[in-house]
């Protein structure tokens, strides 16, 4: 009878570098504690078999099937990607159980399908790095469902560890864990907006920045220096867009250092200029999301900052241990709409 392998991936929020994963430039993502349970046996057969604890009925699949606009997309995919690779050779059952809110931007997504990889992997004793996993969960995102997504999610939940920020050379795809703060919280609150990479913005976005790169000569629009895009004649937007690239990657950089020296207040001020960026240059915020991290700044957070693709989903906001409830509490209250997600990485 075929071993049955169950695997544990984290959810992850993203501190600070965002859509400089697909322009050569660093992201600092942490593991979060809410996860995705998975096992899964091999068939023999065509057959793949999903159940969710989150839905009654199973839903079957063959391996031959095209995505179909349902959330067990991601683990066909996944089942497809790894009979690609040998981990798998046909067909297999799937258990999925999850504590990741969907739509929330914290890479509910990324993390079955890594979790499908990592079990065919187990299953078959293959010895894939994580980072080759991840590579591979990328692929079924970009080929299989037509998300053009960067590879920060899928390298966060494939090889960050809980209490630790990955910072990630996206291009080089070498990384250092920091650990993270113990006086200090990452709190992480969704915004009641939701969205979805696939519905189009985020495509919009990478176009702007293939512009940019094509105008540039160059495929790292992170590795630019921000006065040369200043003052080059590039039309807007992709002008704004490669200059937020090109800050970004620089603020990144100082916030891995800000994490590691213990200094908190350039952490946060970071964090607010990275928002500002992403309001103002890259265009991914919504006035419902600046209200939410300013009021949660004016409360007493160091910083804080829309988090993911943008255009909804969560904040993060780095908070003293100390003011944590009175601070959730008021921005709560002001903030009916607004979810604390209990997913700390500490
Ligand atoms: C989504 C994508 C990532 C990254 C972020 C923006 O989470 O999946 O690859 O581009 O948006 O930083």
């Amino acid at each position: 009878m075929a071993k049955t392998v169950s695997v544990n991936v984290p959810g992850r929020v993203n501190l600070i570098g965002e859509h400089t994963d697909y322009n050569g430039g660093m992201v600092l993502p942490a593991a979060l504690s809410v996860s995705l349970q998975l096992s899964l046996t091999p068939r023999a057969d065509r057959e793949v078999i999903v159940r969710s604890a989150a839905y009654d009925q199973p839903v079957r699949r063959t391996i031959d099937d095209a995505p179909s606009n349902d959330w067990s997309d991601a683990a066909l995919g996944a089942v497809r990607e790894a009979i690609t690779m040998g981990m798998l050779t046909s067909g297999a059952e799937i258990s999925v159980s999850s504590t990741i809110p969907a739509g929330a931007g914290l890479s509910s997504s990324a993390a079955l399908i890594v979790a499908v990889l990592k079990a065919a992997r187990e299953a078959s004793s293959a010895d894939f790095s994580d980072t080759e996993i991840a590579l591979a969960a990328r692929r079924v995102e970009n080929e299989y469902l037509g998300v053009p997504c960067g590879i920060m999610d899928q390298m966060a939940v494939a090889a960050a560890s809980i209490g630790t920020a990955m910072a990630l050379d996206t291009k080089t795809l070498q990384y250092r864990l920091l650990p993270l703060p113990t006086t200090h919280e990452l709190i992480v609150l969704h915004s009641g907006i939701s969205r979805q990479l696939s519905e189009g913005r985020y495509a919009v976005r990478k176009e702007e920045c293939d512009t940019a790169k094509a105008y540039f000569g160059s495929d790292d629009l992170c590795l630019l220096d921000p006065n040369i895009i200043q003052r080059s004649d590039l039309a807007e937007p992709a002008r704004s867009r490669a200059l937020h690239c090109a800050t970004e990657h620089a603020r990144v950089l100082a916030a891995a250092n800000a994490l590691e020296s213990g200094d908190m207040t350039r952490l946060g001020a970071l964090m607010n200029a990275s928002h500002a960026s992403m309001r103002d240059l890259f265009d991914i915020s919504l006035p419902p999301i600046d209200a939410l991290v300013a009021d949660g700044i004016a409360l007493g957070a160091l910083g804080a900052r829309l988090t993911g693709g943008g255009f909804g989903g969560c904040i993060v906001a780095l908070v003293e241990n100390a003011a944590r409830e009175a601070w959730l509490g008021q921005l709560l209250a002001k903030h009916p709409k607004a979810q604390f997600i209990d997913a700390a990485g500490g």
